[in-house]
Parts: structure tokens; sequence; C-alpha cells
């Protein structure tokens, strides 16, 4: 049997962004969805905020936030900035992906700073691409200017605030290295 830390390397390692163009259209059972959110739930999460909260959209659901995204794109975008190709293709992304998760985090301001409630949401995310990889779903974290005008959509409440969308498709692209320099820049070791 495989070492449980080679598993976990590999995983680590192999995880990629993998972008709508490169998805199938292969149905994500929502068994699956549910097995990947399920992996956002453990966490850490100081004071035990759990501040991940998500909004799956598939369907007829996905196809509107599509529509939605395209038209902020466009009230967002000056005139003489428009392409009308962005906006086709910011449809077509919703399209071509099984599902779309709307990224948001609860914020408790009375319990804990924003940045610990993002970092653990951050955690969340993850666990959530680790788990989508292990499962062979190709998946990426989006963040649009737009994302900031999608309160009212995701009737959000006003502690709830959305740091973007995690599209999810099963995929046919070859693996691919992680771009990284090495580790040996980042850190500084202090011994004596
Ligand atoms: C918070 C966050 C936001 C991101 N937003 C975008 C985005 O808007 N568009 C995009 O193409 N990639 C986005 N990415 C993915 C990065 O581009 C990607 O992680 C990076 O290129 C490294 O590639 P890898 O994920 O395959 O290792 C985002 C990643 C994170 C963590």
């Amino acid at each position: 049997m495989e070492k449980e830390i080679d598993i976990l390397s590999s995983v680590i390692q192999r995880r990629r962004s993998i972008f709508p163009p490169s998805y199938t259209k292969e149905e994500i059972p929502s068994a699956i969805i549910e097995q990947v959110l399920e992996s956002a739930n453990y966490a850490p999460t100081h004071k035990l905020t759990q501040p991940w909260r998500f909004i799956v959209y598939r369907n007829e659901g996905k196809h509107r936030l599509g529509e939605e995204m395209a038209r902020l794109y466009k009230e967002m975008t000056p005139e003489e900035q428009f392409l009308q190709k962005k906006y086709d293709a910011i449809v077509d992304k919703f399209d071509q992906s099984s599902c779309v998760i709307a990224l948001n985090a609860q914020f408790h301001p009375e319990i804990l700073p924003e940045w610990e409630e993002i970092a653990s949401f951050a955690c969340a995310v993850q666990n959530m691409a680790l788990t989508a990889e292990a499962l062979k779903l190709g998946a990426y974290w989006s963040s649009p200017g737009t994302i900031t005008e999608l309160g009212e959509y995701m009737e959000l409440a006003p502690n709830e605030k959305c740091f973007g969308l995690f599209y999810m498709g099963y995929h046919n692209e070859a693996p691919r290295l992680a771009k990284r320099t090495s580790m040996a820049q980042k850190v500084k070791w202090v011994e004596d």
C-alpha cells in the first residue's frame, strides 16, 4: 500500500487550476459535489466560527448566474472598453462548467478580526481544491472584480461577503507541473 504521506504530497503537488475550456461537460453527481464541500468543513477555524458559506449553482441556476456575471461586466466596464467577446466568454464559462460554487465568508466581528476568518475560509477552499483533485475533477478559484456586486443577487446577509467562484468540471487536461520558485528562497531557519 502507498504510504499516506506519499498520497498526500502527490495530491498537493498535482493540484492545478483547471479552467472551464478544458471541462468535458460530464455532469458531476451531487454526492461527489457534497464530498468536495464536506472537506471544507474540516478547515481550521479560530473560535470555531466556521466562516465558510457556499452556494452551489447547477443547471438553470448556474446559467442564470453566468448571465448575471456577464451583465455586471457590461455594467462595470466603460463603453469604449466593453468587448462582446468577453461578455460571451463569461456566459460560456458557466455553461461549460458542471457546477459553480459561490465562495462566501461570514464574519463575526464581535469574536474575531476579519483576517482570521478569511484565512480560515481560504483553508476551507484549499481543502475543496485538494478533494477535487483526488476525485479527478478540474476546479479553480476565480475572483473577478464583479464579485463585490453579487450580494443582492445571492441574498447575502450584511455580515457575509463573496470572495470568488469555484468552477468545477470533469476535464481532459494533461498533468502540468506547478510554476513555483524554490522553497529555500522563502524560508529562514534560526537554530542557534
Ligand atoms: C484567492 C485566489 C483567487 C484567484 N483568482 C483567479 C482569477 O480570478 N483568475 C484566474 O485565472 N485564476 C485565479 N486564481 C488561480 C491562480 O491563478 C492559480 O492558483 C495560480 O496561477 C497558480 O496555479 P495553480 O493553481 O495551477 O497552482 C486564484 C487563486 C486564488 C488563491
